[in-house]
């Protein structure tokens, strides 16, 4: 854990920015895997780490706006506790690392609850992703669980998304040791990139990885020679030498920090020609759109400009025609790019969508757009120093979408279909770095994981 005080801080800056109420906190419970006593792998909420810290199931917080009090709800351990998990530190002495004093048995939490719905006192809380929170929350306010997620207070999301967007020296520091488990995951997976493998050899293995220098992957393992399924969780394809494959992994830091890395390597070690010049272009994409970072600049901007080297690239190739910035204008290019440049990171890999992707992502001054491709950029805003975001530009041929548009004669003026139709084998290629926005510029994170054509075939040899 951070030192208490960086807990209590974060506490008293959320309270104050709001105007009056409680602010109810719930950490997360065990989760039944396929019976009660066998859970899935406790993980805490996210918010709920970021303002108490505690890493462990039973517990919730409140935040009095109105008194500047904060409350910690929880039970001490039984005797049964200690003969199945061993010796626990006290409540108190939990409490004590996240900086709060005042100390409840959880059953109070309901009651502090009801006394305050009594009062007509306003009870923020934020939206609930677990059906076991939002139960919780149906039965403290005596709600029905339908109505839950309307009443989640925008006033407490906004506030969160404020605090929890910029980062501090600690949370980079922890960002970058969950890139340092995304290096040896990223190297490890290049290495075995070989004809022949199976997908799964090299997935559990780097997964083996997170699990023993952190607290395991951040996110299930995308790792495929079918990258042109962007979000592919099949691991059983045989490794063939024609083949790219996209790895799409990070890692938790133990204090849950995550790290986020995508890179793209030919099987076997050696690009062919043709997986050489789709790959500069995706590579172009990421460099320029790094390269552009800096406070003030929108994501929405650093996403089009990513999308004019794509589509400037494919028209090199032949594969796009016409004017590059009308093209992507009306979306041609989001045939071979249909998703968005990247996503905030830090506690969550897609920091806070729980909270709502449009209240992170998007806000009065970036509006988000409702045309295919640039609808999916799930982060827009204005960038400010302290951020932590992906920078993930793909190129993708995906059979079924090409033959669909092409059916539709759809943007013929800016898509050669004929020449499309040969790279249908071709599969997907992603390249995806997490960087942080300083003062005045950018600092990608990380030990540098190989990258180029010569660093990516100089590791694999
Ligand atoms: N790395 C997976 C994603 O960003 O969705
Ligand atoms: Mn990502």
């Amino acid at each position: 854990m951070f030192n208490p005080e960086v807990y209590s801080n974060r506490r008293k800056k959320l309270g104050q920015l709001l105007n009056s109420g409680l602010i109810l906190l719930p950490g997360n419970s065990e989760t039944a895997f396929n019976y009660n006593a066998n859970t899935y792998n406790f993980r805490q909420d996210s918010s709920f780490l970021y303002f108490f810290g505690l890493d462990h199931p039973g517990f919730a917080g409140i935040i009095d706006v109105d008194n500047g009090k904060d409350y910690f709800f929880g039970d001490e351990i039984t005797m049964d506790d200690i003969i199945w998990m061993g010796p626990q530190p006290s409540l108190s002495d939990r409490a004590a690392k996240a900086g709060i004093s005042n100390i409840l048995p959880y059953k109070k939490l309901g009651e502090m609850i009801q006394e305050a719905i009594e009062k007509n006192r306003k009870i923020h809380f934020l939206p609930t992703y677990r059906g076991e929170q939002t139960a919780q929350l149906a039965e403290l306010l005596g709600k029905m669980a339908v109505e839950i997620k309307d009443l989640a207070s925008v006033e407490l999301i906004k506030s969160v998304i404020r605090l929890r967007s910029v980062k501090d020296e600690g949370e980079v520091k922890e960002i970058e040791f969950a890139m340092d488990i995304a290096y040896n995951m990223h190297t490890t997976a290049m290495k075995m990139a070989m004809p022949g493998v199976v997908e799964r050899e090299i997935a559990g293995k780097i997964e083996g990885i997170a699990l023993s220098e952190g607290l395991g992957v951040s996110f299930p393992i995308i790792l495929s020679i079918n990258g042109q399924i962007l979000h592919n969780h099949y691991h059983g394809n045989i490794l063939v030498k024609e083949r790219m494959m996209v790895t799409d992994a990070g890692a938790e830091s133990v204090l849950h920090y995550a790290s986020d890395i995508t890179r793209t390597v030919p099987v076997g070690g050696k690009f062919s020609r043709r997986q050489k010049e789709i790959y500069e272009i995706v590579l172009a994409a990421n460099m320029k759109a790094i390269e552009s970072i800096k406070p003030g600049i929108t994501n929405k901007e650093l996403h089009i400009m990513a999308c004019q080297k794509i589509a400037s690239g494919l028209k090199d190739l032949g594969l796009m025609k016409g004017d590059v910035d009308e093209a992507v204008n009306h979306g041609a290019h989001a045939l071979f790019m249909p998703h968005g440049l990247g996503h905030m990171m830090g506690l969550d890999v897609h920091d806070m969508e729980g909270l709502g992707e449009n209240w992170v992502g998007y806000d009065d001054k970036v509006k988000r757009s409702d045309q295919f491709g640039l609808a999916f950029l799930r982060f827009g805003k204005q960038l400010e120093p302290g951020f932590v975001f992906t920078i993930e530009p793909g190129l993708y041929f995906i059979p079924a979408l090409i033959d669909k548009w092409k059916g539709e004669h759809k943007f013929v003026e800016f898509i050669n279909y004929d020449r499309v139709e040969s790279y249908k084998d071709f599969g997907g290629i992603r390249i995806e770095d997490d960087i942080l926005v300083t003062n005045n510029g950018y600092k990608v994170l990380g030990k540098p994981i190989p990258k180029t054509i010569k660093e990516v075939e100089d590791i694999m040899v």
